[in-house]
């Protein structure tokens, strides 16, 4: 067993679990109550080692910034020196400029808001568009990225050997083309437009699509419009089979049903947000990425 201890939410179980063992790791719970009116009290074991490790992923974020403040404050005061987050997911990162004027810049509020309760953040594909690094994000002592596309794409080369790899739009480049040159795989991204939460209109990149397997792989699906016109239009032009392979399964609401309505076969993500969708598990990675804060 390693020193340190890794705090999760009952919510959390099974990530822990996985990430307790591939870690070494002692574990305890964070004990949550939630009020009539809403309010949540936490309680933490009574004493804690100087390094401490929270693993909070961060989808439905708004309560769970809150477990975040009041568990890293209580956590200080119970003894701990050092506090790591582990947030698989890591929300509030789309927003990274005003858009429009008067529009909170989320990425930089939330970011500040983590960097002032820990001391590392560790995270897996977080939506960094025209911000470079996490720590201007999330400006901690450590902050460290991970990727989930190495494993979809081990998973992907696996299930779909000599798939195209698509990605839906510019931003996706950075992980599509990471996944691609791990096995060779052919890979282009489309062009998007979005005009507001449900309405995205792509456009195909012009490469050869009939006949061929194609897996669109994405950072993240949150309604799945993005996936599910690209998919659309993979059909019409021919693709044999379209596939999804996502780092976090956000899934707000009937998206898996569009990706099937969109004629998606496999949707395929990693644990960093539970859902039935998870092929691949991400305990091994983090657990390496722990190694030099532990
Ligand atoms: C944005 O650029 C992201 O990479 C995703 O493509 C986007 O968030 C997906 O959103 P939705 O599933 O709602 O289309």
């Amino acid at each position: 067993m390693r020193a340190g201890l890794l705090l999760h939410f009952d919510d959390e179980q099974d990530a822990a679990m996985r990430l307790a063992q591939a870690g070494g790791l002692a574990t305890a719970t964070v004990a949550r109550h939630r009020f009539p009116d809403g309010e949540i009290r936490l309680r933490l074991p009574q004493r804690l080692p100087d390094r401490v490790v929270l693993l909070r992923t961060l989808d439905r974020p708004n309560e769970k910034l809150v477990d975040l403040l009041l568990a890293a404050h209580t956590a200080r005061s119970l003894g701990a020196k050092h506090l790591t987050l582990v947030a698989p997911y890591l929300a509030y990162m789309r927003q990274d400029i005003a858009f429009h004027p008067g529009e909170a810049i989320s990425q930089r509020i939330v970011g500040r808001f983590l960097a002032d309760l820990f001391d590392a953040v560790i995270t897996v594909d977080p939506h960094l568009h025209r911000v470079v690094t996490l720590q201007e994000a999330v400006p901690v002592a450590q902050a460290m990225v991970l990727s989930g596309a190495p494993l979809l794409a081990d998973l992907i080369a696996e299930r779909r050997p000599g798939a195209l790899l698509l990605g839906p739009d510019s931003e996706s480049a950075q992980w599509v083309s990471q996944a691609a040159e791990r096995h060779g795989f052919a890979h282009a991204v489309c062009t998007k437009r979005r005009h507001g939460d449900h309405a995205v209109d792509i456009e195909l990149p012009e490469v050869p699509l009939a006949g061929l397997p194609v897996v669109l792989v994405d950072d993240v699906a949150s309604t799945g419009q993005t996936l599910a016109q690209a998919a659309r239009l993979l059909r019409a032009a021919g693709a044999a089979t379209v596939d999804v392979a996502v780092t976090h399964a956000l899934f707000a609401g009937d998206a898996v049903e569009r990706l099937r309505g969109a004629g998606v076969g496999e949707i395929w993500s990693t644990d960093c947000i539970a859902h039935p969708s998870n092929a691949v598990f991400m305990a091994d990675v983090l657990a390496r990425a722990l190694d030099p804060i532990l």
